[in-house]
């Protein structure tokens, strides 16, 4: 394929994440920057795909499963699920969801692995080494800091065991001249600088495998069926097996211009083994790497361990997703740590989004409806002229200021330019005061100038906006009555000026954003006369009578809503047997909340049908302001357990 052919082609990828643990918002974040740089490629007029999916083989996912009381492939399929079925709830939409499980990243494991070791660049050998299970990886005295995993803080064990390495040294000249000759290969440029700096170093190779005594759960090696491939020789692979390598046609387009977000926790995985995986597989390597900071909780990392995550899910619950976008590409600067704070997210809400934006939406829509009839005037360049009413020029370079901004996924930027322009417009309603101007008739073709400016200025925000916050673009673009039968409206339609057709009726005036009153966010006194009301007295009965009821323990193996209803939610159970209940619980629980749950059931209610599913069971759960609270059990347990 030509180069001018590829410039229509975009391929972006995230991590694919460990299913030891349930998402958290610093997966989500990944997962975003990916979704919103591809809506931004979109609007670019390219073919866009967008991979994403779950690493779910080794130690940890074993470990993980044991706890949980689970089988390993109940297990997995159980977390990466939620993976799955969170992405769709923050309005992220990837193109395909890959696993280490599936069979063909499978084969392309073998395949790669067969290839390397025939050519010689595998070889077996006794080592001792500092292992981190956290990494899944060992390390090297120097890499330590006081002796510990720098991102784990825990020693690294010890470890002698005979194993297969993967010869890296090999290639190291090569990569160091590629990351020097390739400037943007990885970003932002100190990361680059990092990795150099250990490239200073000689290279130690790479060890591949673990022998199947220690570890059964992943991919056998083709030439000794004793090993399993060790986690990243495995996983780092998804990104072309999810394409269809080696023949799929979507690897042949969509390889070549291929581009990787991850945070910088996992960059040398991805900076040095991965490039020269590909290398010594004969495969050109990814086009870029964007590596961006962690998330902190009061300076330290969200993680599991720490037990500081902060849910995706309850942040949807209490601000909306629209608003849960535009905090996390906003607060946090590509690159660097951000500090989570939730009093930042009210703010960013009440200032940027209700009083900037909203403010500025409904002012303008409330004056076209008041002076017009809610008819868009038709501008007059003169007037516009003489009387320098221009908001062109701040319009586009506006534009050019977020198109630089996204090539190098600098989306803080992108959006405090979009801001910027937001507030030169609010100061430019003030300066002009249109409400001054309306009162005088010799004023008239000014007033009209004006306000299709002001208009103008929204369409141009309201696609500026898009990747981040598409609802609410599509929000603003139908009280705009901007034609919605256009797909996605492209850069080039936001460069053209007077696109909004003058005389078109706009609907009523909207508030895109409530304020968010912070005293009913917490506080809040639990509701104890309502629950306390609410209490109605049944007769009494007797033990064989309770003994009647089933009741039984069942983990959330899947959840999904029942289409056209507001309540249900069709749950799928793990009791022991698989079974199907239809629960009425969808305005309190979203199904990625419920997967992997531990319920209770009432297992021997007569079957029931309801909107053409069966429902066999039903899971106990309490009302509060109308909000339910299911049971659950205090510590995990086999699912099936009868309750007594
Ligand atoms: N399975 C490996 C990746 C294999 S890719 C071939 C892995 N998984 S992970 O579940 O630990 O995910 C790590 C990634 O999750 C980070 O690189 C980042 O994208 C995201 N994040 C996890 N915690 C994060 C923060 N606290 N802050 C920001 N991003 C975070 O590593």
């Amino acid at each position: 394929m030509s180069n001018h052919e590829l410039e229509n082609y975009f391929y972006i990828t995230t991590p694919i994440y460990y299913v030891n643990a349930k998402p958290h918002i610093g997966h989500a974040y990944t997962t975003l920057t990916a979704d919103v740089i591809r809506r931004y490629h979109q609007m670019l007029g390219e073919k866009t795909f967008f991979l994403t999916g779950t690493d779910e083989h080794g130690d940890k996912i074993v470990d993980a499963a044991k706890k949980e009381n689970m089988g390993i492939r109940e297990y997995v399929n159980t977390l990466s699920n939620m993976f799955k079925s969170l992405w769709p709830e923050l309005n992220i939409h990837p193109d395909y969801f890959v696993r280490t499980t599936d069979k063909a990243h499978i084969e392309v494991v073998e395949g790669i692995l067969k290839k390397i070791y025939d050519q010689g660049d595998i070889y077996y050998s006794e080592y001792e080494g500092l292992y981190c299970f956290g990494c899944e990886r060992f390390y090297m005295e120097r890499e330590l800091v006081d002796g510990k995993c720098p991102d784990h803080n825990r020693k690294p064990e010890p470890i002698k065991e005979a194993n297969y390495f993967f010869r890296m040294s090999r290639y190291q000249e090569w990569l160091i001249d590629h990351i020097q000759t390739h400037a943007d290969f990885i970003q932002p440029k100190h990361y680059a600088n990092e990795v150099l700096s250990f490239l200073k170093e000689p290279l130690e190779d790479l060890c591949i495998s673990r022998p199947k005594t220690r570890l059964k759960w992943g991919i056998t090696l083709p030439f000794d069926a004793n090993y399993v491939t060790y986690v990243w020789f495995d996983a780092l692979l998804n990104y072309i097996s999810a394409l269809g390598y080696p023949d799929g046609v979507y690897f042949k387009t969509f390889w070549p211009v291929s581009e990787h977000i991850i945070a910088k926790d996992i960059l040398k995985p991805h900076a040095i083994y991965w490039p020269i995986m590909l290398k010594a597989a004969g495969i050109d390597i990814y086009k870029r790497i964007h590596v961006h900071g962690f998330w902190n909780i009061n300076k330290s990392k969200m993680s599991k361990t720490l037990g500081n995550v902060i849910s995706p899910m309850e942040l949807k619950e209490k601000y909306g997703v629209e608003a849960i976008r535009y905090f996390m590409m906003r607060e946090m600067a590509f690159g660097l740590d951000s500090d989570f704070a939730e009093d930042a997210i009210v703010q960013r809400i009440n200032s940027d989004l209700a009083n900037d934006l909203g403010n500025l939406f409904s002012r303008v829509l409330a004056m076209t409806h008041k002076f017009f009839g809610g008819k868009i005037p038709e501008p007059d360049p003169e007037a516009e002229i003489e009387f320098h009413l221009g908001l062109t020029q701040q319009a586009m370079n506006t534009i050019e200021i977020v198109e630089q901004s996204m090539e190098q996924f600098q989306f803080h930027r992108a959006l405090s330019a979009i801001w910027d322009f937001i507030n030169h417009m609010n100061k430019y309603v003030d300066t002009t005061s249109p409400w001054v101007l309306a009162k005088n008739k010799t004023s008239k073709r000014q007033l009209e100038t004006v306000m299709y400016n002001l208009l103008e200025g929204l369409r141009i925000i309201s696609g500026l906006i898009y990747p981040v916050m598409p609802k609410t673009s599509k929000l603003m673009q139908d009280h705009l009555a901007i034609d919605s039968t256009e797909k996605i409206h492209t850069i080039s339609w936001l460069k053209s000026w007077k696109m909004l057709q003058t005389g078109k009726k706009l609907p009523k005036t909207i508030t895109l954003f409530p304020r968010i009153d912070v005293t009913k966010l917490s506080g809040q006194p639990y509701p104890i006369e309502e629950a306390q009301q609410s209490q109605t007295t049944k007769p009494e009965i007797t033990f064989d009578e309770f003994q009647k009821m089933d009741l039984r323990v069942a983990t959330v193996l899947d959840a999904e809503r029942v289409p056209n209803t507001q309540k249900l939610l069709k749950v799928t159970l793990n009791m022991g047997e698989t079974r199907t209940v239809v629960a009425g619980i969808a305005e309190s629980y979203s199904p990625s909340d419920l997967i992997g749950k531990q319920v209770i059931v009432l297992a021997n209610l007569t079957p029931v049908k309801l909107r053409g599913i069966v429902s066999n069971g039903m899971i106990l759960a309490g009302t509060n302001q109308g909000k339910h609270s299911i049971a659950t059990v205090e510590k995990p347990i086999q699912p099936g357990t009868p309750l007594k």
